[in-house]
């Protein structure tokens, strides 16, 4: 339907915007079950108001599909200003229309396989740097040294630091992410200005380490290395200006969701007892000193399986919202120009008709003749789609596997009891007391 008269006549979908000015914004927030309430009430597209705006949200991979293929058209990328402003204007995940494009083809050089490659040594150690640790601690919450150990190897590979984790950049970095998605006001004591004032200690400290790399001659391999070089088809470089908001924007979008996939790997093996022996055993099938290099990674097959299938039932990344930037229709309804949208990941993965039973932990879903996440195009997005899909989508798969290969050639978990497992949600997905285990060397 192409007619601007007949898409305006078109009726908005089914919903409430509850209160004046605040809307349904403290429902959306605080009820676990918001949209699978309304969705039960009005089905897969509905209206409601959240965060001062008019929204819609739209469910399943047919609305996927006509937001990812539609990007730039109808619809445009929508963060909170307090995002937008500590994320900064150079931002990829700011970044619109054909400069959002170029500066993808740059980037995305960072993400290549021969680059990927050349990560492993650097993952490989920090895991190993790692595992040795958590020996010794035995007993530990183990959510909160997950994002240590991400953030370590976010930043060794994209500004070179050993342990930042520990390092006055690790404690800016905190302090600005308590920032992101805060109300913007810019004031010394409030989230936001400090989290502000973060952002620019941290760019200084980046722009340093740019500067020392740029003059020093040793040109590493390293994403950094990569992207002070990478050149567009027309020669141009990424200015140091640009460099340090993309890298910023590179280690938050990596670590936060990197972590809270390792955990719910970890916390989801280790309640299916079955599981955890089948990639156990395949482990060994494949043999324990087996080099990790892509094409090693990539005979773990049943691994590879049950990755999908923890990525599909904690996603990462519930969602994402969209501008309208023109009028259009999807499944009758008429979804207004400045409306926000919100396309759901979490949901999409828990449609019944494509993954029966989707409460259920069942990587067998994602074997070779199974088809059920083929049955639709995007179906299975846990790094989203389109033009938008996540640049990190390779890297993120190729940490979680080297970690959970070599956790399990030599080392074993338990849950601690009594502690509570429920997930809290925002900003990504992590049971309530952090993850405690007990964790040990495989003795032989
Ligand atoms: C399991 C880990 C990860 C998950 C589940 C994930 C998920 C996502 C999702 C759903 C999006 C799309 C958001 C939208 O539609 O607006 C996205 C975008 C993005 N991701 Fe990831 N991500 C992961 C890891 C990474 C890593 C490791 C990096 C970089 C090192 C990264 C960098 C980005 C960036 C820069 C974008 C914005 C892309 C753009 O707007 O063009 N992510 N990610």
């Amino acid at each position: 339907m192409t007619n601007k008269n007949t898409i305006n006549s078109l009726p908005l979908p089914p919903g409430d915007f509850g209160l004046p000015i605040i809307g349904e914004s403290i429902e959306f927030l605080r009820d676990r079950n918001f949209t699978k309430k309304r969705q039960e009430k009005y089905g897969h597209v509905f209206k409601t108001h959240i965060f001062g705006q008019p929204t819609i949200v739209a469910i399943g991979a047919d609305a996927n599909n006509y937001i990812f293929t539609n990007e730039n058209k109808y619809f445009t990328n929508n963060w909170p200003k307090s995002t937008r402003e500590l994320l900064g204007a150079a931002s990829l995940s700011v970044q619109v229309g054909t400069e959002h494009q170029k500066r993808r083809k740059i980037l995305s050089q960072a993400f290549q396989p021969r680059a990927l490659s050349s990560y492993i040594s650097t993952v490989e150690l920090n895991t190993y740097k790692y595992f040795e640790r958590w020996e010794k601690l035995s007993n530990f919450a183990w959510y909160p040294e997950i994002k240590n150990y991400t953030l370590d190897i976010a930043c060794k590979l994209l500004v070179g630091t050993e342990s930042a984790s520990q390092s006055k950049l690790g404690d800016l970095y905190t302090t600005w992410v308590n920032g992101l998605f805060s109300l913007a006001i810019n004031l010394p004591w409030t989230t936001f200005g400090k989290a502000y004032q973060s952002r620019k200690l941290l760019l200084q400290e980046i722009e340093n380490i740019i500067q020392e790399r740029i003059n020093s001659s040793n040109s590493k391999e390293d994403a950094l290395g990569l992207l002070i070089q990478a050149e567009d088809e027309d020669g141009n470089r990424l200015s140091v200006e640009e460099l340090k908001d993309q890298l910023l924007t590179l280690i938050f979008a990596g670590h936060e969701t990197l972590t809270s996939a390792i955990a719910s790997f970890c916390l989801l093996v280790a309640q299916h007892p079955q599981v955890l022996a089948a990639i156990r055993q395949e482990q060994e099938e494949l043999g324990l000193n087996m080099p990790i290099t892509l094409e090693n990674l990539k005979q773990m097959t049943y691994l590879e399986q049950v990755l999908k299938e923890t990525l599909r039932l904690v996603p990462p990344v519930g969602g994402a919202f969209r501008k309208v930037i023109e009028t259009c229709e999807f499944n009758g309804y008429q979804i207004p120009q400045g409306w926000s949208l919100l396309y759901q990941i979490g949901y999409t993965h828990q449609d019944i008709d494509i993954y029966p039973q989707p409460k259920q932990f069942n990587p067998e879903r994602f074997n070779l003749t199974s088809t059920e996440d083929k049955t639709k195009t995007f179906s299975f997005i846990p790094f989203g789609g389109g033009i938008r899909e996540c640049i990190g989508k390779e890297f993120a798969k190729l940490e979680i596997k080297i970690f959970a290969a070599l956790l399990l050639r030599n080392y074993q978990w338990e849950l601690i009891s009594q502690q509570n497992l429920d997930l809290v949600m925002v900003p990504t997905p992590r049971p309530k007391d952090g993850l405690k285990v007990n964790f040990q060397k495989i003795l032989v």
